[in-house]
């Protein structure tokens, strides 16, 4: 069995991007060895009530339980429950470089908000340590991840090199349709958590008036023509690629079936909600029993501790530290 590991942070409520570039996937590689955990440290790194970390933390867990992740086959847990990541990103945070940190993208992006703090500055770098931690071969993630997960690499190599065999180097796995959901609203830009767009945003507890609302409203162009092309057409396609997505087709085949953009609507519409119904029902029931979300995230993390001590041993040891 392949080792397979994912992460998704807390920091609102999970989307249509969410699902289809990551969670759907986790979900189908889960008769491998699959770790996925809710990365709460990671939330710390722009402005958040603490209170609304809390609340964020447990609807993730529930909505990623409702999604199908089964604690049973995988281990799921929380990322700050297993103290090792932190420790592991400074010995890793002692083999990066700025100039590596300063070229990512999502750091650019974001640093505005953060007002200058190192957390997200050096974040890619305990992403890093939550991969190599589980020894893990592939990492199940949407397009948007692609430079942190070559940075994984990256440090892995670096480590490895310096200090002997330590790390295994993972591969990412972005899936071929859905790896790069855009924004209903303004489809040159991803949709996304942090992003507030409320009509641009699908979220997994959308209800289906609000989803034909937003599809119904999603920007395309007046062209009138249905074609898969992301430059000249990027509203349509992105219709496309999440009716490709939803239905394991692809964008061109599904561009054939429709004449109109307002048929083209209904359908993603109608595909969504079948997919999110029971999603939704799932969810209810998960968080209205809190304590159970608690004691299914504390198992994982006895689990998840076990894997992460010994690599944890492992790299300290190579660095030249006393176990
Ligand atoms: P996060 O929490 O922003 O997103 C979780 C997952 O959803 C994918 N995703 C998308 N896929 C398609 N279209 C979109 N519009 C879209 N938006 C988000 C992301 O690619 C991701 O797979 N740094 C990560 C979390 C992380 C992690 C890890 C991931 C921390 N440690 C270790 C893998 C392994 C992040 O912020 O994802």
């Amino acid at each position: 069995m392949m080792r397979v590991l994912s992460g998704i942070q807390p920091s609102g409520t999970i989307h249509l991007g969410n699902y289809l570039g990551a969670i759907r996937n986790w979900v189908a590689e889960q008769h491998e060895d699959a770790y996925y955990c809710v990365v709460d440290l990671h939330s710390l790194t722009l402005p958040i009530e603490p209170s609304e970390l809390r609340e964020n933390t447990l609807e993730c867990a529930a909505s990623l339980l409702a999604s199908g992740i089964d604690p049973e086959r995988c281990t799921f847990f929380l990322q700050s429950h297993v103290p090792y990541h932190p420790q592991l990103a400074w010995l890793l945070e002692c083999v990066a470089t700025m100039g590596e940190l300063n070229r990512m993208t999502q750091y650019k992006e974001k640093s505005e908000k953060s007002q200058g703090k190192v957390g997200l500055f050096t974040y890619p770098v305990l992403m890093a340590a939550d991969i190599l931690l589980y020894d893990a071969v592939s990492v199940p993630v949407g397009d948007d991840q692609r430079q942190h997960i070559e940075l994984a690499r990256n440090l892995a190599e670096r480590f490895n090199t310096r200090y002997g065999p330590t790390f295994v180097v993972p591969e990412g796995a972005i899936p071929t349709a859905g790896a790069r959901v855009m924004d209903l609203q303004q489809p040159e830009r991803k949709m996304s958590k942090s992003v507030s767009s409320p009509l641009g945003t699908i979220s997994l507890l959308d209800g289906a008036d609000d989803v034909v609302k937003k599809v119904k409203k999603a920007v395309t162009d007046t062209d009138g023509d249905v074609r898969y092309d992301r430059v000249a057409k990027p509203g349509i396609s992105n219709l496309l690629e999440i009716l490709a997505a939803l239905t394991n087709s692809t964008p061109q085949g599904i561009a054939e079936h429709f004449e109109r953009y307002g048929d083209l609507k209904m359908a993603v519409a109608e595909a969504i909600t079948n997919t999110f119904r029971p999603v939704q029902e799932r969810y209810e029931t998960y968080m209205a029993d809190p304590a159970e979300l608690r004691r299914v995230m504390s198992i994982g993390a006895d689990r998840a501790s076990l894997v992460a001590a010994e690599t944890y041993r492992r790299a300290a040891a190579a660095v030249g530290l006393i176990n």
